[in-house]
C-alpha cells in the first residue's frame, strides 16, 4: 500500500485533515484503532469556534452544522448565586459561537469520507508501527483482518490523541513534555431534557464548579466538578441532579428539568504541551500533542486549528516544492496552542474549588469574577478568548 500522507487516528483531527487534503488533491488513508461506532459513540465536546465553523464549511460539509447548530451570542457566569451574562458580539466584533456535539462532527466529517471514497482502515487496535520517520520514506506498519500490512507514504500525521502511538513513537530525548493534572475531575451527564437556560451557564460556588450546557433545544449535558477519587458508579441521576441543582441560582433551581441520564462519565482536567510537534516526516495534531481542561471548551477547537495549518503547509509542499510551511508548522502551531492552555488554565483557575485551599481563595475567586463582569476590559479579554483569537 502506498499513500502520500498516512493518518493515525480517526478522530475529529485525523477525519478534517483527511478532507481538508482531499480537498487539495491529497492522498491519505485513516488508520483508527476502533471502529467507527466506537469513536460516535463518545460523548465529549459542545462547542464550536466560529474558525472550526468556517473549516466545516470549507470542506464542504457545513450544511447540518447550519440547520442544526445552535448560535450562541453569550454565555454566563453564575457566582455568589446570582448570574451575570458576556456577550460575545459586542465585545468582539461580532463574533459567536456555535453548540454542535463533537459526535456530530465526527458524524458529518465521516459520511463526506465515506462519500468522497477515501480509505479508512478501522479496528487496527494497538498494532500501529511508525518506522522511518527520520529519514525521506516513513511507513506504517499494522494489522488487520489478521494481516500484517505496511503503508508506505511522505508524511505521518499523528492525530491519534493522549494515549496514542504517535507521540509515543518519538524518542524521549527529542521531545519535552509540559503537565499540569488538576485535583477535581467532572462528573457529566447527557440527558433528553431541555435546557435549563438558552445560553451556557458556568458556576463558581462554594459546593464547586457547575457547568450548565447543551446539544439542542431537548437535549441538556450537564457537568459538576467531584473529587478525582469518585466512582461515577457511586452517582446515581438523583444524586448528579441533587447535586446540580444545589450549585445554581434560586430561578435555574426552579426551571431545572430532570430525566434519564443517556450517558454518564467523569472526566479528568489536564493541561500538558509536547514541544516540538514535528519530528522529521512525523507532524503530531490535536491531543496527540496538548490537552486543555475542558472549561473553556478549547480541545476539539484547538484540534481543528492545528489540521488546517498542517493542511496549508503540505498544500504548499505538494504545490510549490516549498519546504516553509512544514518546516514553522510546530513554531506556529505552539504559540496558538499556548494562549489556548493559558486561558483554559485561568478559567480552569477562576471557577473550581481547590482542595485544601481555604475561604479566602473563594473570596478571591469572587473578587475577580466582580472585575471580570464589571470591567470592559476583562470581559473582553475573556470573550475574545472564548470565541477563539484569529489563526
Ligand atoms: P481524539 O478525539 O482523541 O481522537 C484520536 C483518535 O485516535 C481516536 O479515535 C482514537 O481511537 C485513535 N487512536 C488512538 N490510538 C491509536 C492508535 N494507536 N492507532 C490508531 N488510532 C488510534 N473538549 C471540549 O472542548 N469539551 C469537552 O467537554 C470535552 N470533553 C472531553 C472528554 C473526554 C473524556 C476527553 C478524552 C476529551 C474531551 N474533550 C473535550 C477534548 C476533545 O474531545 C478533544 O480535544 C478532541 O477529541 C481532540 O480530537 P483529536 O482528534 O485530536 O483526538
Ligand atoms: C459541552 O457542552 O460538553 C461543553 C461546553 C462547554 C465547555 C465544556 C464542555 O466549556
Amino acid at each position: 500500500m502506498r499513500t502520500q500522507v498516512a493518518i493515525i487516528g480517526g478522530g475529529p483531527s485525523g477525519l478534517l485533515l483527511g478532507q481538508l487534503l482531499h480537498k487539495h488533491g491529497i492522498a491519505n488513508v485513516i488508520l483508527e484503532r476502533q471502529s467507527a461506532d466506537y469513536v460516535l459513540g463518545r460523548i465529549r465536546a459542545g462547542v464550536l469556534e466560529q474558525v472550526t465553523v468556517d473549516l466545516m464549511e470549507e470542506v464542504g460539509v457545513g450544511g447540518r452544522m447550519r440547520a442544526e447548530g445552535l448560535v450562541h451570542d453569550g454565555v454566563e457566569l453564575l457566582f455568589k448565586g446570582a448570574r451575570h451574562r458576556i456577550d460575545f458580539p459586542s465585545l468582539t466584533g461580532g463574533k459567536t459561537v456555535t453548540v454542535y456535539g463533537q459526535t456530530e462532527v465526527t458524524r458529518d466529517l465521516m459520511a463526506a469520507r465515506e462519500a468522497a471514497g477515501l480509505q479508512t482502515v478501522y479496528e487496527v487496535g494497538d498494532s500501529v508501527r511508525l518506522e522511518g520517520f527520520d529519514g525521506t520514506s516513513p511507513s506504517v506498519r499494522f494489522r488487520h483482518g489478521g494481516q500484517e500490512h505496511e503503508l508506505q507514504c511522505d508524511f505521518i500525521a499523528g492525530c491519534d490523541g493522549y494515549h496514542g502511538v504517535s507521540r509515543a513513537s518519538v524518542p524521549k530525548g527529542a521531545i519535552r513534555e509540559f503537565e499540569k493534572v488538576y485535583p477535581f475531575g467532572w462528573l457529566g451527564i447527557l440527558a433528553d431534557v431541555p435546557p435549563v437556560s438558552e445560553e451556557l451557564i458556568y458556576a463558581n460556588t462554594d459546593r464547586g464548579f457547575a457547568l450548565c450546557s447543551m446539544r439542542s433545544p431537548t437535549r441538556s449535558r450537564y457537568y459538576v466538578q467531584v473529587p478525582l477519587e469518585e466512582k461515577v458508579e457511586d452517582w446515581s441521576d438523583d444524586a448528579f441532579w441533587n447535586e446540580l441543582r444545589g450549585r445554581l441560582d434560586p430561578e435555574a433551581r426552579e426551571r431545572l428539568v430532570t430525566g434519564p441520564s443517556i450517558e454518564k462519565s467523569i472526566a479528568p482536567l489536564r493541561s500538558f504541551v509536547a514541544e516540538p510537534m514535528r519530528f522529521g516526516r512525523l507532524f503530531l495534531a490535536g491531543d496527540a500533542a496538548h490537552i486543555v481542561p475542558p472549561t473553556g471548551a478549547k480541545g476539539l477547537n484547538l484540534a481543528a486549528s492545528d489540521v488546517k495549518y498542517l493542511s496549508d503547509a503540505l498544500v504548499e509542499h505538494y504545490g510549490e516544492r516549498s519546504a516553509a510551511g512544514l518546516d514553522h508548522y510546530s513554531e506556529r502551531v505552539l504559540r496558538r496552542v499556548w494562549k489556548a492552555e493559558r486561558f483554559s488554565w485561568w478559567f480552569t483557575s477562576l471557577m473550581h474549588k481547590f482542595p485544601g485551599e481555604g475561604e479566602i481563595a473563594q473570596k478571591l475567586q469572587e473578587a475577580e469574577l466582580d472585575y471580570l463582569v464589571n470591567s470592559k476590559a476583562a470581559s473582553t479579554a475573556m470573550a475574545e478568548n472564548y470565541v477563539g483569537l484569529p489563526l
